[in-house]
């Protein structure tokens, strides 16, 4: 059975969409599609059915990332299938162990790139700064597959 990770944000058309396409791609590079299974989804219902946000697109597409994802809200699905479910700010964290009990290691982002000594991806939503918002998905990214690879075995 696949190892599940799902990366959650608000509104899961701009962070948590490109932290999925961004790990997709780390997954897809380290030839471990077939043990590492990526989604995303958000804690809020404003954007379910949509693409994710103009800016994620264009960061993605600048760094050579493939896209795939409709925005969809995290359920009891994702909290009893994921084995990773990575929130992009404290307050996606706490929506999440809300949501109900979960056997998944749940953690922030950047604390698995503590070389940054940020623990939130800030939301570009509201700041636009979504180069700045790769950098730190990025480098989350790299130190959460690394964990995971530890972690499994793989
Ligand atoms: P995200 O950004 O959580 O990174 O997808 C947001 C997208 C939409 C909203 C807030 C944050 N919103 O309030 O609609």
């Amino acid at each position: 059975m696949a190892i599940k990770v799902t990366f959650v944000c608000l509104g899961n058309i701009c962070r948590s969409p490109m932290a999925e396409a961004v790990f997709q791609h780390l997954v897809s590079q380290a030839d471990l599609e077939q043990q590492i299974e990526v989604d995303s989804c958000g804690t809020g219902s404003w954007h379910i059915g949509e693409e994710a946000h103009s800016g994620t697109q264009r960061v993605l597409r600048q760094h050579g990332i493939p896209y795939n994802h409709i925005a969809r809200r995290l359920s009891q699905n994702d909290l009893f299938q994921a084995h990773y479910l990575i929130a992009m700010d404290q307050d996606n964290m706490e929506d999440i162990l809300r949501s109900g009990s979960t056997q998944a290691e749940v953690g922030l982002l950047l604390d698995y790139a503590p070389e940054l000594n940020m623990h939130e991806v800030p939301d570009p939503y509201y700041t636009n700064r979504f180069e700045e918002v790769y950098r730190l998905v990025e480098a989350g990214c790299i130190g959460l597959l690394a964990h995971i690879r530890k972690k499994e075995g793989i």
